[in-house]
């Protein structure tokens, strides 16, 4: 099972936007991905959660976690880095279980310049801690308020073209 897990609990983000651009170009490939929008995770994630506590709100995350073999994280550019709700919900799943010898996309994006190119950095030295493999074509959109059209789609010629690329290269991953 494929999971896309949008990176932020943002309200309105472009980063589920974007997420559900890649779910349904997946779907047009044929690919039937899941979406995990960190927005629905525990309100209370950081005391019900961790260091050995599990609710069952969470246990259902964790069984989406446990029964997907690839991911593709959409991350946005936050104080120069990844959410660290994203760090959070990592924390939170089961170590090393949950990621240990499966496979993942990244994908970055921000309203400044950089599309998160720092925070692909620091969350691909995460992926390798947790013993997930990272697909070498990481993509970094910067400027998305100029990305996205009212439809939530891309639609920029070079953008549709490289994440094309790395959805093409994710599914042979
Ligand atoms: C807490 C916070 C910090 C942010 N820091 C940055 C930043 O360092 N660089 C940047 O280009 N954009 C930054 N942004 C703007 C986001 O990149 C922008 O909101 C973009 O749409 C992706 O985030 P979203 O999925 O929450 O919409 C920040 C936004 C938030 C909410």
């Amino acid at each position: 099972m494929i999971t896309l897990i949008a990176g932020t609990n943002r309200p309105d983000s472009n980063t589920l936007k974007l997420t559900q651009y890649y779910q349904k170009q997946l779907a047009n490939k044929g690919c039937q991905a899941q979406v995990l929008d960190l927005k629905d995770l525990p309100e209370n994630l950081i005391s019900s959660d961790l260091y050995g506590k599990r609710s069952p709100e969470f246990q259902k995350i964790q069984d989406q976690i446990s029964a997907s073999d690839k991911f593709l994280f959409v991350i946005p550019e936050y104080n120069g880095s990844f959410p660290g709700v994203l760090k959070t919900f990592v924390d939170a799943c089961k170590f090393p279980d949950s990621f240990k010898g499966k496979k993942a996309a990244l994908v970055g994006l921000s309203s400044g310049k950089y599309g998160n190119v720092r925070g692909l950095e620091h969350f691909t030295g995460i992926c390798h801690y947790i013993h997930l493999n990272v697909l070498s074509l990481r993509i970094h959109i910067s400027a998305i308020d100029q990305e996205l059209n009212a439809d939530g789609e891309l639609w920029k010629e070079d953008t549709v073209k490289f994440t094309d690329q790395q959805m093409e290269l994710f599914l042979n991953f």
